[in-house]
C-alpha cells in the first residue's frame, strides 16, 4: 500500500515521510503524532489524522496453521536442470517465494536465470509450470541465443520458448522498481510463472553510492522486495533475483555470506544460494538459509546446453 493512499497525504508529504524513514503505512500507524509532525513538517492535528487513517488501513489477517498448510500445498517447484541443485532446494525453485542467487562475476547467476526462463515453460511432469517468464534485465545480459541453445538441448522448439519470455530492460533503479510495480498486468495477460530480476542490486549500488545514501537505498530496495514477494504470493509464481558479491580472501574462514559493501539485500529473500567457481569449470551452489531445508552444497556445471549436474 502506498502512503499516498492515506487521506491527508499528498505526494510532497509522502516524500517527506519516506525521507524521514516512514516508508510503510505500518510504520506510520505505529508512530507518535509529535515525531510524525516533526518529520514531515505538518501540524500535530494533521499528523494525528494521518496516523488514524493508517491504523484504519491496516487490516490484520490471520490464518490457522492448517490454512497455511493448504496454501503451501498450492506451491510449485521449477527445475534448475541440475538434479543435485534441485535436491539442495528440496525439489526446485519454489513459487510463493523469492530465491536469491549471489556470487562473484561469472559464477553462473545469469545462466541459471536463463535456464529457469526456459524450464518454467516445461509441463508439470518435467518440473515446469507450463507458464511464461518475465525477465527484468538490468545489465543487458539477456541472450536469446542462449535460450535457443538451452531449448534445443531439451528438445523444445526455440521460437515459442522465446515468445514466452517477456524481457524488460531496466535502465536505473527507479525504472526497475516501476517495471515491477507495473508487472501485474503482464502477469495476468501472459500467464507468468517466474519473475527474474537480473541483477537486483546493480542499479541500486550505483544510484545510491556512499554511506549517506545507504539507508535510502535500503528502504527502496526493501519496498521493491516486498512488492516482489507480494506478487509471488498473489499469483503463485517464483521470483528469482541475483546479487553480485565480490569474493574475498578470507571468505572460507570467515562468514562467506558477508559481501563487501554490506548486505544490500539483507534477509528479505526466502532462499539464499551462494554460487562460487571451483576447479575445472565446476561450480558450487550452497544453500545459506532456508526456513525449512538443511544447509548444504551441490556441484553443478554450465555448458552450451545450460545448467547440469
Ligand atoms: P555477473 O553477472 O558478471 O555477476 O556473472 P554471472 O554470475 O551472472 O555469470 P554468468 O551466469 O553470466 O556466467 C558466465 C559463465 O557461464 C561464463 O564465464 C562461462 O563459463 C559460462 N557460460 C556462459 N555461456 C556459456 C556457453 O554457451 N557455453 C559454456 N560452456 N559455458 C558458458
Ligand atoms: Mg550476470
Amino acid at each position: 500500500m502506498e502512503l499516498e493512499e492515506l487521506s491527508g497525504v499528498g505526494e510532497a508529504t509522502a516524500e517527506k515521510l519516506r525521507e524521514a524513514g516512514y516508508a510503510t503505512v505500518e510504520s506510520i500507524a505505529a508512530a507518535e503524532p509529535g515525531e510524525l509532525s516533526d518529520a514531515a513538517s505538518i501540524g500535530d492535528s494533521a499528523a494525528e489524522k494521518i496516523i488514524k487513517a493508517a491504523k484504519q488501513k491496516i487490516q490484520l489477517s490471520f490464518m490457522t496453521g492448517s490454512e497455511v498448510l493448504e496454501k503451501r500445498k498450492t506451491m510449485k517447484k521449477i527445475s534448475t536442470s541440475s538434479e543435485v541443485v534441485n535436491n539442495l532446494l528440496g525439489g526446485g525453485i519454489e513459487t510463493q517465494a523469492i530465491t536469491e542467487f549471489f556470487g562473484e562475476f561469472g559464477s553462473g547467476k545469469t545462466q541459471i536465470c536463463h535456464q529457469l526462463a526456459v524450464n518454467v515453460q516445461l509441463p508439470e511432469e518435467k518440473n515446469g509450470l507450463e507458464k511464461s517468464a518475465f525477465y527484468i534485465d538490468t545489465e543487458n545480459t539477456f541472450r536469446p541465443e542462449r535460450i535457443i541453445q538451452m531449448s534445443e538441448a531439451l528438445e523444445l522448439d526455440p521460437a515459442p520458448v522465446l515468445d514466452n519470455i517477456i524481457v524488460a530492460r531496466a535502465y536505473n533503479s527507479d525504472h526497475q522498481v516501476l517495471i515491477a510495480e507495473k508487472a501485474e498486468e503482464i502477469i495476468k495477460e501472459k500467464n507468468i510463472g517466474l519473475i527474474v530480476v537480473d541483477s537486483l542490486t546493480s542499479h541500486f549500488r550505483s544510484d545510491y553510492s556512499g554511506r549517506a545514501m545507504l539507508s535510502e537505498r535500503q528502504q527502496k530496495l526493501n519496498r521493491h522486495m516486498h512488492h516482489l514477494q507480494r506478487l509471488s504470493d498473489i499469483y503463485n509464481l517464483a521470483v528469482v533475483v541475483t546479487n553480485q558479491v565480490m569474493a574475498r580472501p578470507d571468505f572460507f574462514f570467515g562468514d562467506p555470506t558477508a559481501p563487501i559493501g554490506g548486505h544490500v539485500v539483507g534477509h528479505s529473500s526466502t532462499f539464499r544460494i551462494y554460487l562460487r567457481k571451483s576447479k575445472g569449470g565446476k561450480r558450487v551452489a550452497r544453500l545459506i538459509d532456508s526456513p525449512n531445508l538443511p544447509e548444504g552444497e551441490a556441484i553443478f556445471s554450465v555448458s552450451k546446453n545450460g545448467v547440469r549436474d
